[in-house]
């Protein structure tokens, strides 16, 4: 990724130099450069600092944790005040934090960097998610929005915010990311399971989403996978996906956008629910011993194709856009919370393009933010509401479609029990507040008047056990 970023660079008339510790990579990185453009390839970090101009603009991209704090060790003598230095990587935002504090001790302007787009996004235009030292981005800004992708003739990079506000806002977006791609293998799931969809039906339905409603590069690159043939297995006519393992890793910023959401607190039960699912995938060896012992033979859906997917289309439409909203919606307080004075309209503008989850659906919350850029939760918005109820009826279908044919459906359901409950004037949590005052007398507020309260649930002994 790193060369193709440097490539990028190259190509809108920024002279770059690479460094890797192996010397054929920077070789490499010469041989692909464009002519006319200028681009070095060194394996020292004395050599990459002698040839930058200060004050330098140094981007890392190594994977997160001890090899960041290592890169910055030896850079540190190199650098003088005024540099700046990037971590591109996917980093946990307290680790920024901690990184901006320690380099601001040195003049050095640290900033963590959301960038999403794979290694084909960097070389012609990722999406990136900078934070850190608003005076500072001023020196980042021309070079990065030549790089970045363009949303029309947006570009879809912007300053995140304060402190680690880059990283923060990347670890929502993979949680989005999480979230939109477990709730495509649950659609995936009911079709080829449960209505026998063959990979090449796959292929045409996913394609002819993408070309409606829910067009988004996750959809995109679905209905892709479902084409391609296994040419690892000479002479195998099928299709590589069905030779996959159902076993997925994570890097962890899933897991760090559930435990940051509890921490705020703010609910995102679709995105817990994909990180949880993933965890699950893992325990194959138990999954097959359950299967022998409860036998869930999978049920034929009865539904017609036709109306099984426009009510499929419409469902992943309501997930979909659940997912996102809990994503923002978290932004939206964790802004608040960690004084991070994030922009949501122009979280949204960076993802409209390069990135994973860039889908047309953001144009709706584009819409909804540019009448109220404060709103804390974009199911308040009128616009948002009458998308969302569009998909209501199908989603309820589907998910009794999904439990009458035993196919699990983790992140789906999760999705409308969040919408359900959120428009819930009256939850029954009034109960749980009972309980809590009951067995540890943890008091409860009444409906009816001021005061915090606390009764004697039970007379004289205790209930037995
Ligand atoms: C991106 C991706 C990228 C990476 C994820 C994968 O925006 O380009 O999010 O950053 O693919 O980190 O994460 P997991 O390994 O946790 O699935």
């Amino acid at each position: 990724m790193g060369s193709n970023l440097l490539l990028n660079m190259a190509d809108h008339g920024y002279a770059v130099i690479g460094f890797d510790l192996k010397l054929e990579r920077g070789e490499a990185l010469e041989a692909a450069a464009k002519e006319g453009t200028i681009v070095k390839g060194v394996n020292t970090l004395a050599e990459m600092t002698a040839g930058l101009k200060t004050p330098r603009k140094i981007m890392m991209l190594v994977p997160a944790g001890n090899p960041v704090d290592d890169v910055i060790a030896k850079l540190l003598p190199l650098l003088e005040k005024n540099d700046i230095v990037i971590d591109g990587g996917n980093s946990f935002f307290k680790d920024t934090l901690h990184r901006i504090e320690y380099l601001q001790d040195k003049g050095i302007h640290f900033f963590g960097m959301g960038v999403s787009g794979g290694e084909m996004g960097a070389r012609i235009g990722p999406s990136m998610m900078p934070g850190g030292d608003k005076a500072a981005y001023q020196y980042l800004k021309p070079l990065l929005e030549a790089i970045a992708a363009k949303a029309g003739d947006k570009p879809c990079v912007a300053y995140m915010g304060a402190g680690a506000a880059g990283h923060y806002v990347k670890m929502v977006h993979n949680g989005i990311e999480y979230a939109l791609m477990q709730m495509i293998s649950e659609a995936y799931d009911l079709l080829r399971r449960g209505a026998n969809y063959s990979n090449s039906e796959l292929h045409n339905l996913f394609k002819k989403w993408n070309d409606q409603s829910l067009r988004s590069f996750l959809i995109q690159i679905t209905a892709e996978i479902f084409k391609t043939g296994d040419s690892a297995t000479p002479g195998n006519e099928d299709f590589l996906i069905d030779a996959i393992l159902d076993q997925a890793g994570s890097k962890g910023t899933g897991k760090w956008t559930s435990q940051e959401a509890m921490n705020l607190p703010v609910s995102i039960p679709t995105i817990d629910m994909a990180v949880a699912m993933r965890d699950l995938s893992v325990y194959k060896e138990e999954r097959i011993k359950a299967a022998k012992l409860y036998s869930p033979a999978v049920g034929t859906v009865s539904a017609s194709k036709a109306a099984l997917e426009t009510d499929l289309e419409h469902a992943l439409n309501f997930c979909f856009a659940i997912a996102y909203i809990q994503g923002l919606n978290m932004l939206s307080k964790a802004s608040e919370i960690h004084q991070m004075n994030t922009h949501l309209p122009s979280v949204v503008q960076v993802w409209k393009s390069g990135c994973i989850i860039r889908s047309s659906l953001l144009e709706l919350f584009e819409r909804a933010y540019a009448r109220n850029e404060t709103l804390s939760n974009l199911l308040l918005d009128e616009e948002v509401a009458r998308a969302v109820k569009k998909g209501e009826e199908s989603i309820r279908r589907i998910i009794s479609i999904f439990i009458k044919s035993k196919i699990p459906v983790a992140g789906m359901s999760s999705a409308l029990a969040y919408f359900d409950a959120y428009c819930s004037e009256r939850l029954p949590t009034n109960l749980i507040q009972a309980q809590r005052d009951y067995f540890g007398a943890h008091t409860y507020r009444r409906i009816d008047r001021e005061g915090v309260f606390h009764t004697e649930w039970h007379s004289g002994e205790p209930p037995s056990s």
